[in-house]
């Protein structure tokens, strides 16, 4: 075992995740890198494992939390960055729309985070950070998100219920809430800046750098850290 802190990061072959990977690689952590095609798209070394998998399954929760034990001996942060968002007018969502953002961004939540949640106990000690959406508590006019935002809404809450129930064992939960981020996930959608009230998206490393300051931050616990360019404060 080499000493590092290892950190699991889902959703890793693109977008946000690839550059969580990069990330927490340059600060000197172990990496568990899982998404259905990490593997294609990453190139794994000494500290870099890569994992493919669709995260709303079980065995790639499992796959992932052995890995970091096996390989690296703890699971000292958990970022959960694998997550669909599906936006249309809500008598459009459809059933198949409802089970697949349940199966991506909360299956995908729960049971790495169980799994993971477990070793940490026997550690004392761990860090998880989940990406939701600005949306969730900060909707946009003409941005339908709202079977979407049942997710992410709901990962807030459980991020704020499990800083409360494992404060004591010294397991923090925390999640990052971003506004539009320059990633493949609106590359098709040019009507997207008007998610971004300061017309410019935030790049890939303005979420990077939240998650890091979370893992790092060893008395923040149960926070909601909004990255979306003050939306709030603006009028457009
Ligand atoms: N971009 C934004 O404006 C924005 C705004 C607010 C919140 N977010 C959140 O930020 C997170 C990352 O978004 P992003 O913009 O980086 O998205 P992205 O560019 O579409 O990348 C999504 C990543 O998740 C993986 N993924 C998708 N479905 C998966 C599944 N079923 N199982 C395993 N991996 C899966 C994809 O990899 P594979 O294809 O290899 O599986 C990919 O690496 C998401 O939770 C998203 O909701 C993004």
């Amino acid at each position: 075992m080499s000493g590092k802190k290892t950190a699991i990061i889902t959703g890793a072959s693109g977008g946000i995740g690839a550059g969580l990977v990069d990330g927490f690689l340059g600060e000197g952590y172990n990496v568990v890198a899982t998404s259905r095609e990490a593997n294609r798209k990453l190139t794994s070394s000494s500290s870099l494992i890569l994992l493919d998998g669709d995260i709303g399954e079980q065995q790639t929760a499992a796959h992932a939390v052995e890995a970091a034990i096996n390989n690296f001996g703890t699971v000292d942060v958990l970022v959960n960055n694998a997550g669909i968002f599906l936006k249309k007018p809500f008598i459009d969502f459809t059933t198949e729309d409802f089970e697949a953002l349940v199966s991506t961004n909360l299956l995908g939540f729960f049971y790495i985070t169980q799994r993971t949640v477990k070793e940490m106990l026997k550690q004392k000690s761990g860090c998880v950070v989940s990406i939701t959406a600005a949306l969730a508590d900060r909707p946009i006019a003409g941005v339908n998100g709202s079977i979407s935002m049942i997710t992410k809404g709901g990962l807030n809450s459980a991020t704020q219920n499990l800083a409360i129930e494992y404060t004591k064992d010294g397991i923090r939960f925390n999640a990052v809430a971003p506004g539009e981020v320059d990633t493949p996930m609106h590359r098709d959608d040019p009507n997207d800046l008007t998610l971004q009230p300061a017309m410019k998206k935030a790049t890939v490393k303005d979420i990077v750098d939240a998650v890091l300051y979370l893992a790092q931050a060893g008395h923040v616990s149960g926070e909601i850290l909004h990255v979306d360019g003050a939306a709030p404060a603006r009028r457009w």
